[in-house]
């Protein structure tokens, strides 16, 4: 099963059908370019809870719509001002800066009525309507980006950033890894392995972005490099270099893999991914 295909289709699939300027806005930013690292675990976490995958791409759908929102209101000049994403100009870029924060706020809310399609029982639906909708929030995500701009040219501990890491990145990474269990209807010993190699492989994630942000280019990535600095945000490349940056998402990439044991079905593409997240170079 290609996991990807089904993921660009489910999204095609669930995207507005209607012309108008903001609905431009949302398929140019969905479509081509992301990674879809999100879906991917949901459906990955599905498939080692023993179900099939595919049950879980309204939910591994939905993560994605509120990735790219988050994502489009990141680079808004308010934010981090960044005019490229996803190798083509920044939504705001293409399409003004009102219709990016419409097209946002609409793949937002557009993720909570594709996660109610699941066909699952309803008290699944409900229990990842209620994950998903505080990983989104001011606890989680949205939490995380008002740490990250409020902080901005001030001097951070480890620890400080660690909790904005985990928030503005590893909120959406855990509720992706939580909701293919959902999906499932696995128990709450497979959700908790979950999120404990969910927290490993997020704060590797943003790790790895970090130094990607100084030594990558962007034409690579996609994106522009140089934005930590130029925003002045305390980064882990700034705190601890490089060197011990790359040490510290080897030892999170083992403990997120070494959580895996409680999962009866083979998690041999779930500890590939772990491997290939931390070692990526876009
Ligand atoms: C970028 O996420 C923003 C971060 C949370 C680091 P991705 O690197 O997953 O971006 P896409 O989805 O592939 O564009
Ligand atoms: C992004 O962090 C986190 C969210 C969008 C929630 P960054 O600001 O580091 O992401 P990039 O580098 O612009 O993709
Ligand atoms: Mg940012
Ligand atoms: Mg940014
Ligand atoms: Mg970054």
């Amino acid at each position: 099963m290609d996991y990807l295909e089904l993921i660009n289709n489910a999204l095609e699939q669930y995207l507005p059908e209607s012309g108008d300027i903001v609905s431009q806005a949302m398929k140019y930013s969905v479509r081509n370019g992301g990674k879809r690292i999100r879906p991917m675990l949901a459906l990955e976490f599905c498939a080692a809870c023993g179900s099939d995958p595919r049950k879980a791409l309204p939910f591994a759908c939905a993560v994605e719509m509120i990735h790219t929102y988050s994502l489009i209101h990141d680079d808004l000049p308010c934010m981090d001002d960044d005019d490229y994403r996803r190798g083509k100009p920044s939504c705001h870029k293409a399409y003004g800066e009102a219709n990016a924060l419409l097209a946002g706020d609409a793949l937002l809310t557009l993720a909570f009525e594709t996660a109610v399609k699941a066909d699952l029982p309803a008290e699944n639906i409900v229990r990842a309507v209620k994950e998903l909708s505080y990983s989104a929030g001011i606890l989680g995500m949205v939490g995380g980006q008002v740490l990250d701009l409020q902080n901005e040219n001030k001097a951070l501990t480890l620890k400080e950033l660690e909790q904005i890491h985990n928030l503005k990145t590893g909120e959406l990474i855990r509720v992706a890894c939580v909701l293919g269990c959902i999906a499932a209807g696995a128990d709450d010993e497979k959700i908790k392995a979950a999120e404990e190699y969910a927290k490993g492989v997020g704060l590797t994630f943003q790790i790895i972005d970090d130094i990607l942000d100084v030594t990558s280019d962007a034409e690579t990535l996609g994106k522009p490099i140089g934005s930590d600095a130029e925003n002045q945000k305390t980064t882990y490349v700034s705190l601890l270099g490089i060197e011990k940056s790359e040490e510290v998402a080897a030892q999170l990439t083992e403990k997120a893999k070494a959580a895996l044991e409680v999962f009866n079905e083979e998690t041999d593409s779930l500890k590939e991914l772990a491997d290939k997240l931390q070692t990526r170079k876009k």
